[in-house]
């Protein structure tokens, strides 16, 4: 079996940016967080990368890590209780933990911004919904409050709000959930960031406007040529819009793949797993497959591989030894670009 070597697992990414760094390198990331229980070992060791003008999905269960590793990227993380006893994160080649407050804060923000789940706790009650698009402009930009409403009505134009310029001076709770959460995406584009993390940023939403609020997200990035990360628990929600996903399972990226490829062939127990449990139209009636058991206790993470308490294909091996990241490929050999998988018997998984 092909053992990744740690520095250099990350799947290839496409693109890049002009000096042909990827725009953003997360590797061997760890985040903990001391509490009353013992040690929380929320992040053990993930890598990733995204290209300018990529998409990558990260999907997983609730706690997999998801979050806490975005909220790492952006420098958002509670520290304490947090804390990084290990890893970089590169921003355009330069790693984000060692910059100064100061270096760190003109990247987060600028070149980086954040959508959330829930726009209502985002946003502002007490401002109108201009006021703080058009603040984005004021602050960073030195803008007039004139010409920082005439952006903000642009911005909301541009995610499609009806009539923006009656609406500009609307407070949060008139608009819509899904009309909330386009602002919220007006508030991320507004200083043309490089990277856009978008944590959940439909889950909220009924089914027919995620889909719309998905599109409209797909849409601009690819206009402004953006890194998007889109962090879901939904793997039917990013199907359409992702180049390629990673696959979370307690703190740790079990498989990453072209987003094609995993659907097709998942090379990881819990990823076929994830994969049964989404409803299909032609199976109606049937009852709905679901991964047996929970997560572990991230306090006392198992020996051996963290899913082995929950996989129907657990060997004796998977009960003592951690499976590394392997690289997979065909079963001639042929490698398979961008695909990794944390099992032991990745290739009974893809080829079995
Ligand atoms: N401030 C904190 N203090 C203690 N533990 C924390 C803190 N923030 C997150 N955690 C723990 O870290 C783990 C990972 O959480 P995270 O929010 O990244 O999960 P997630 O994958 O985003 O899940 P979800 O799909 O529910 O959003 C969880 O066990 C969570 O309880
Ligand atoms: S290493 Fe073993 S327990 Fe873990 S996913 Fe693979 S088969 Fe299942
Ligand atoms: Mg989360």
């Amino acid at each position: 079996m092909t053992i990744i070597d740690k520095t250099e697992n990350a799947p290839v990414a496409r693109g890049g940016d002009d000096s042909g760094q990827p725009l953003l390198q997360v590797r061997d990331l760890h985040v903990e967080f001391a509490t009353r229980d013992g040690v929380v070992n929320a992040v053990n060791g993930v890598n990733y990368e995204v290209a300018a003008g990529e998409t990558l999905a990260v999907l997983g269960e609730s706690g997999s890590g998801k979050s806490v590793t975005a909220q790492a990227i952006m420098g958002i993380l509670d520290m304490p209780p947090g804390r990084i006893p290990k890893g970089e994160i590169l921003f355009r080649g330069r790693d984000m933990l060692t910059l100064s407050n100061e270096e760190r804060r003109r990247i987060r923000g600028r070149k980086i911004a954040m959508i959330f789940q829930d726009a209502l706790s985002a946003l502002n009650p007490v401002l109108t919904v201009g006021y703080q698009l058009g603040e984005m402009f004021r602050v960073h930009q030195g803008l007039s409050k004139k010409a920082a409403t005439a952006k903000a009505v642009e911005l909301m134009d541009r995610v499609r709000i009806p009539a923006a310029r009656q609406r500009v001076g609307d407070y949060p709770h008139q608009f819509s959930g899904g009309m909330r959460q386009r602002i919220m995406i007006a508030m991320a584009l507004a200083l043309e960031p490089d990277l856009i993390i978008a944590d959940e940023p439909t889950t909220a939403l009924d089914v027919t406007v995620q889909a719309q609020v998905m599109d409209l997200l797909a849409e601009l990035q690819r206009e402004y040529n953006m890194g998007l990360i889109l962090i879901t628990h939904d793997l039917g929600v990013v199907a359409d819009v992702a180049d390629k996903i990673a696959v979370m399972y307690a703190g740790r990226i079990v498989e990453t793949a072209p987003v094609g490829e995993l659907y097709r062939r998942p090379a990881h127990p819990y990823t076929r797993g994830l994969l049964d449990s989404i409803p299909r139209l032609d199976q109606k009636g049937q009852e709905l497959y679901a991964i047996k058991g929970l997560p572990p206790n991230l306090t006392r993470i198992p020996a051996g591989c963290p899913f082995s308490p929950r996989c129907p294909k657990a060997q004796d091996v998977c009960r003592t030894d951690l499976p590394e990241l392997h690289q997979v490929t065909e079963a001639d050999g042929g490698v398979l670009e961008g695909r990794t998988s944390a099992c032991h018997f990745w290739k009974e998984t893809i080829h079995g």
